[in-house]
């Protein structure tokens, strides 16, 4: 590992799976995972997966004695493959060769994939191989590989294989293996010139079509006229074989180009033409990857942090911008999808959208606020679908789906395999209604970030003011405690679906979801303050909202009920989390470590979670997360609770006893709310979180797609968590507190409009402010406000920060 690449410098095939989810290149419009040029899923530890961004379709499977429906992450043909093979002998594969030196390198700077091999094959060969690799960030629908042979020790005739396979099915994640895979249904294969073939398939059921392009040249040494091309096709697959000489110590080298095209792209004829239209116009891999760089360039200027700390630390944060980039980027605006809460980099969840959001948006809110706006927009054009789900529901206003995928419904799978014991279950984690608090928090926060004022007026306030409805009436005033209560819902904490013993599934007043829903109600009643009167009561109109709705409103947001553990200033997390039995913590743990999935573990041992104090991830911790102290007490008064700042640290030790962090956005959670009165235990969580991905703590679950949440996560503990990072009544406060482990923090911040440097070490934070838009903001550090605007440049001593 260096600062900007990851290097394997072992082979090794049983790590493959998650070498090639992590080493995934993409450009926001399509990924691909890093799997070898040779290989394709019938190999077993392979799996070379292309995915576009929103590229969903649906299938029927049969199921449990069901018949269940599922929206998936189509798995779109392959464009990889490139292989070769002497005379009478098999295609050359990794895994079928003597493996004599192996490095394969992602340089995250370059965006570029790099492996080097020294090989010796059944019959004595000696070869090196080396293979280049990009997804272009400056050509969304282009990818290209560069792949160069040299025979060490032989010479002779050798046929080399370059293909585009749409024979490819959904098999990427094990457990979803019995439900219907085949979604792609094959159009047209074939050539489009001497060096040029084409590929066109289209979904069964969303009917998306996507044509791919592969231009095959061989670039060095080798004359043309001593070539000879055979094309091979057949439904779904197209194939050049290209024979050429090979000689000992000279390298062949083979560029390959590929152009991918769909029927949901803008600006273009249809897709197929426009793929052979534009490969016509493409140049030399040089000079692709030349463009390609430049605009990974531009990128990290924008985006990269320095951290003085470990090595490992600043790599992996490198590493986790990279594949948050390579989710969401330029290329993703106007293609109406949002952030996938696994990446476009494998099959888990279906490539779903989740409350993963509110882990990721605040990254690129600092830094490329106009991704956010694009993704607030798939929320945005989604909301009839969300009515629509509300009023069946038996409420108003919007009700969003846990899981999102093409149009908005309801994603969420009804029933799931646990792995453990092999049995289907039905799956309740749908009743997680926080989804909505979480979009109507992301929309402020981009809000606060930007002073973005016309979306706000366009589309955060219509987004708001419905959910805001929506909450006003899935609560219910319950006559014996004189408050209002939300019940049958289910918490962040997914192991608790229903109490114990009952038929009935959802839990009443999840205490996270009902101070969401106060906080959603109060900041959709502010925004009668700073929208003018004219465009409020045209929103009013529009969505039927009636001054009696406004009434319940702020009765709803100043009664909404909160439970807490009984005499003590614990929040409970729901009503009823106190009657549960303790768990076994120390036994389990032995056994099956620290990060464990006690939901399955417990069901094939005929437990059930539910009975325990156990969560699977931070529930009531979320709002010491996403609230700083300050505006968390002022939510808990305005409800009529004395809430205090020092009960917070009891609140972070109760339920630190009782979490398995079966989620990867537990850590995340843990490491901030401890970030500055135990910065040891933060950074010992953020170590976590921070390798979730890189070492896949959760045994598996990484090869199956990158956790962009947690990703993200860790990235925004450095820029926010650590730095006190917050916006309060239009100012931008800052009270930083580095770990121990991390004595500097350099990073550039966009904040309504200008660009701010920060340098920040243990003893000062500077300040500059860069070019900027606006003309002036305001900072807050330490109860004083500051006006900058640009040129200036503010120092601080921030040494007494750290006996606060
Ligand atoms: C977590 C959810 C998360 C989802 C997708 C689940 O395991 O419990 O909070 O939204 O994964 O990342």
């Amino acid at each position: 590992m260096r600062d900007w690449s990851i290097i394997y410098d072992t082979w090794s095939q049983e790590e493959q799976p998650l070498r090639e989810a992590l080493c995934t290149l993409g450009n926001g419009y399509f990924a691909t995972r890093g799997a070898f040029e040779e290989t394709n899923a019938e190999d077993g530890a392979y799996y070379p997966g292309t995915y576009l961004a929103g590229g969903y379709n649906r299938l029927f499977s049969e199921i449990a004695g069901k018949t269940i429906e599922n929206e998936d992450l189509v798995n779109w043909p392959n464009w990889l493959p490139v292989t070769f093979r002497e005379p009478g002998g098999e295609w050359f594969h990794t895994s079928k060769v003597e493996v004599l030196s192996f490095r394969q390198e992602l340089n995250m700077h370059e965006g570029v994939l790099l492996r080097e091999m020294h090989f010796r094959s059944s019959n004595g060969h000696e070869s090196k191989l080396r293979c280049r690799r990009f997804v272009s960030m400056a050509n969304p629908h282009l990818a290209a590989i560069q792949w160069e042979l040299t025979p060490l020790n032989w010479s002779g005739t050798i046929t080399i294989l370059s293909a585009l396979d749409g024979r490819v099915i959904n098999s990427g994640v094990a457990r979803y293996r019995s439900l219907a895979s085949q979604h792609l249904e094959p159009q047209a294969q074939g050539t489009s010139a001497a060096d040029t073939m084409y590929l066109v398939v289209q979904t069964t059921q969303s009917k998306v079509r996507m044509a791919q392009v592969a231009r095959t040249r061989i670039i060095s040494r080798v004359s043309e006229d001593n070539i000879t091309t055979q094309t091979i096709t057949e439904q779904g697959y197209v194939a050049q074989h290209l024979q050429v000489q090979a000689t000992q110590q000279q390298a062949i080298r083979l560029e390959k180009t590929v152009l991918l095209y769909t029927s949901r792209d803008w600006g273009i004829s249809e897709p197929l033409l426009d793929a052979e239209t534009n490969m016509v116009r493409q140049s030399s891999f040089s000079d692709l990857l030349e463009e390609h760089t430049r605009a990974w360039k531009r990128l990290w200027s924008r985006c990269d942090l320095q951290i003085a700390s470990s090595n490992k630390a600043q790599t992996i944060l490198r590493l986790h911008i990279f594949h948050l980039l390579q989710t969401v980027s330029a290329h993703t605006y106007d293609l109406d999808v949002g952030v996938p809460a696994r990446g476009w980099h494998g099959e888990a969840y279906r490539g779903h959208i989740f409350w993963d959001e509110l882990f990721i948006f605040p990254f690129l809110n600092f830094r490329l606020p106009e991704i956010t706006r694009e993704l607030l927009l798939y929320r945005y054009r989604r909301l009839p679908e969300a009515r629509y789900a509300a009023k069946e529901a038996g409420y108003k206003g919007a009700m969003f789906p846990w899981q999102s995928g093409s149009n908005g419904r309801e994603e969420s799978q009804l029933i799931h395999l646990n792995p453990q014991s092999g049995r289907w279950l039905p799956d309740n984690t749908y009743l997680q209604r926080h989804i909505s608090a979480a979009i109507s928090y992301n929309v402020w926060q981009y809000f606060q970030a930007t002073d973005d004022k016309k979306f706000l007026l366009f589309y955060g306030a219509e987004l708001m003011l419905d959910i805001a409805q929506f909450w006003s009436t899935i609560a219910t005033y319950n006559q014996t405690i004189e408050r209002y209560e939300i019940r049958h819902v289910v918490g962040p904490d997914e192991y608790h679906t229903s109490y114990p013993g009952s038929e009935e599934i959802g839990l009443n007043n999840n205490a996270y979801t009902n101070v969401m829903a106060a906080w959603c109600i109060q900041s959709a009643l502010d925004l009668f303050d700073i929208i003018d009167e004219a465009r409020i009561q045209e929103l009013l109109h529009k969505l039927h909202i009636s001054d009696t709705d406004l009434e319940r409103w702020k009765a709803v947001s100043k009664r909404l009920y909160v439970p807490f553990i009984a005499d003590s200033p614990v929040i409970a997390q729901f009503d009823g989390y106190d009657a549960l039995k303790e768990f076994d913590w120390q036994t389990y743990r032995k056994k099956y470590g620290e990060a464990m999935r006690l939901d399955r573990i417990l069901e094939s041992e005929g437990e059930n979670v539910n009975k325990y104090k156990a969560s699977k991830q931070a529930d009531v911790l979320m709002l010491f997360y996403l609230f700083s102290a300050k505006g968390l007490i002022q939510i808990f008064e305005r409800l009529g609770y004395r809430f205090k700042p020092e009960h917070i640290p009891e609140n972070i030790a109760y339920y630190e006893q009782r979490t398995s962090h079966g989620s990867t956005l537990s850590k995340i959670v843990h490491a901030w709310v401890l970030a500055r009165s135990d910065r040891k235990k933060a950074w010992a969580n953020f170590e976590v979180a921070l390798v979730s991905d890189f070492e896949d703590i959760q045994g598996g679950t990484t090869a199956e797609g990158v956790h962009l949440g947690a990703m993200a996560g860790t990235v925004d503990l450095v820029q926010r968590g650590f730095t006190g990072l917050e916006i309060r009544d239009d100012i931008l406060w800052l009270n930083p507190v580095l770990p121990e482990k991390m004595t500097c923090l350099n990073m550039q911040l966009r904040y309504r409009g200008h660009w701010i440097t920060l340098n920040i070490t243990g003893e000062r934070m500077l300040l500059r402010f860069d070019k900027g838009l606006t003309k002036e903001v305001k900072i807050g550090y330490r109860n004083q406000t500051y006006i900058c605007q640009t040129g200036d440049t503010k120092e601080f001593d921030i040494r007494r920060n750290l006996t606060d």
